[in-house]
């Protein structure tokens, strides 16, 4: 209950159902109306679920009806009435309304039930998020954020802020974000890896939930210029270990929203049968094996090359479940995955790819814990050691195995939705020439 006045309880719509048969008021939003002549059927909207608002003619004074009438979509209002039962309507109950206070009148509302274009939503994306659709999928976005953060709470994992503005790059110089910073020169965070090998050090398994940025200039329908990743980094933790920590932890992620997120995933009409076999352990593929059936399947590929979406939706199709790729070449990996003690031509590291052509959700990796060898990996890669010493210094001051991975989240909502494209995944999408609004 927000309030009490009068024996009138303030209320949200979410609460109606404990107040059946009270007088109650409601903050909220016009979604629609329609009307039978004798009684006008009000959409509300407020956030926390919809309901319909009943104004019968011979019941409410005519300024009342009057209110009613003139009600356009959008259009912003306290209403006040006694709650009823009523098996028929979306939440179960409606509002059987007798007075109306417009806050205001919404001007003619520019986003219509008829279908717009996706540049018209995307310029009006700060209405468009009033939609049904969009409320549902920033709802699940929530929730998997809220099960993301449950699973490592719960699992002993200390949550670190890595810095956003940093001096030098962590996946390489080419999508790096430039800015000035005072004399020097600055880069918005690509990842927070770094950081997080050295939070690890300090505190054993920890993760990192923030934004982060690369000038990509990919116009695909998996890439966003500022995204949001989870990055968890654990001590004493190798690739065998890391990989069964993230099968569990999708699998939970994927399992917590099919308990709590019901009602949003039909309104999106997701194929909910498609999430259900997400459980662990998930199936495993070499990079060599990757290879030769791509190769089998006809696809034009050799040892060495990286794959692109084709060849990733290729794999992917063969499986219920998301699915690890290992093993890559180091020539195609970056400069901090440890190579394989048997194989140093490859790296113990993992992509997961998800199901149904979402592709890769996680990169992730054991990091070279020898100081010897990631100052070779330095010199290979040129990178500038002096920006690094700090980096340098944890090889030197009790270096351990140890494993870290980053899951994207947009990717992740975009898959678990069924959504085409990642751009309905967050708020404000920022893409290749979009930074309105
Ligand atoms: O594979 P990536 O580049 O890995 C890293 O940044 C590591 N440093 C993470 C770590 O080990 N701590 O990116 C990780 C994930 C990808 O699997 C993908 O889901 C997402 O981040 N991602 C993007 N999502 C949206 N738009 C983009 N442009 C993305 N680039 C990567």
């Amino acid at each position: 209950m927000i309030g009490h006045m009068d024996n009138l309880s303030f209320i949200t719509i979410g609460q109606a159902a404990d107040y059946a048969g009270q007088r109650v008021r409601i903050g909220c939003w016009l979604y629609g109306k329609r009307s039978s002549g004798k009684i006008q059927f009000l959409q509300l909207r407020d956030g926390t679920g919809l309901m319909q608002g009943l104004v019968a003619r011979q019941d409410v004074a005519d300024d009342v009806w009057e209110a009613a009438r003139r009600l356009t979509q959008e259009s912003s209002l306290y209403v006040t009435g006694t709650v009823k039962e009523d098996a028929r309507s979306v939440s179960g109950y409606e509002l059987v309304v007798e007075a109306i206070d417009v806050i205001q009148l919404a001007e003619p509302y520019p986003i219509t039930p008829k279908e717009h274009g996706v540049d018209f939503l995307l310029d009006h994306r700060h209405l468009w998020i009033r939609s049904p659709r969009q409320r549902a999928i920033l709802k699940i976005r929530a929730e998997i954020i809220r099960a993301i953060r449950q699973f490592f709470d719960d699992n002993g994992f200390t949550q670190v802020d890595p810095p956003i503005l940093t001096p030098s790059s962590c996946e390489g110089t080419t999508n790096l974000f430039h800015t000035k910073y005072f004399d020097d020169d600055a880069y918005l965070s690509q990842s927070g890896q770094l950081y997080m090998e050295a939070a690890a050090m300090a505190l054993g398994r920890v993760y990192s939930f923030g934004p982060t940025f690369r000038a990509e200039k990919s116009k695909t329908r998996r890439h966003l210029i500022e995204f949001w990743m989870i990055e968890p980094e654990m001590a004493f933790v190798d690739h065998e270990e890391s990989l069964r920590i993230q099968e569990r932890f999708v699998a939970h992620v994927v399992q917590t929203v099919l308990e709590r997120c019901g009602r949003e995933l039909a309104t999106i009409g997701r194929d909910v049968s498609k999430l259900e076999a997400v459980k662990a352990p998930f199936p495993r593929m070499t990079y060599d094996e990757a290879i030769e059936w791509l190769r089998g399947q006809g696809f034009d590929i050799s040892w060495g090359d990286d794959f692109g979406a084709p060849h990733e939706t290729a794999i992917a199709e063969q499986f219920d479940r998301p699915v690890f790729i290992t093993h890559y070449p180091t020539g195609i990996k970056s400069f901090y995955m440890k190579p394989d003690p048997n194989r140093p031509e490859v790296v113990l590291c993992a992509d997961l790819i998800a199901p149904e052509g979402y592709g890769e959700i996680i990169g992730g990796s054991q990091r070279i814990d020898d100081p010897k060898l990631l100052a070779e990996r330095f010199a290979e890669h040129k990178l500038p050691e002096d920006d690094y010493r700090w980096y340098l210094d944890l090889r030197r001051y009790g270096s351990v195995p140890h494993s870290g991975f980053g899951l994207g989240l947009e990717r992740t909502v975009a898959w678990i939705c069924g959504l085409d494209h990642v751009r309905e995944t967050i708020p404000f999408p920022r893409m290749l020439y979009r930074l309105y609004p």
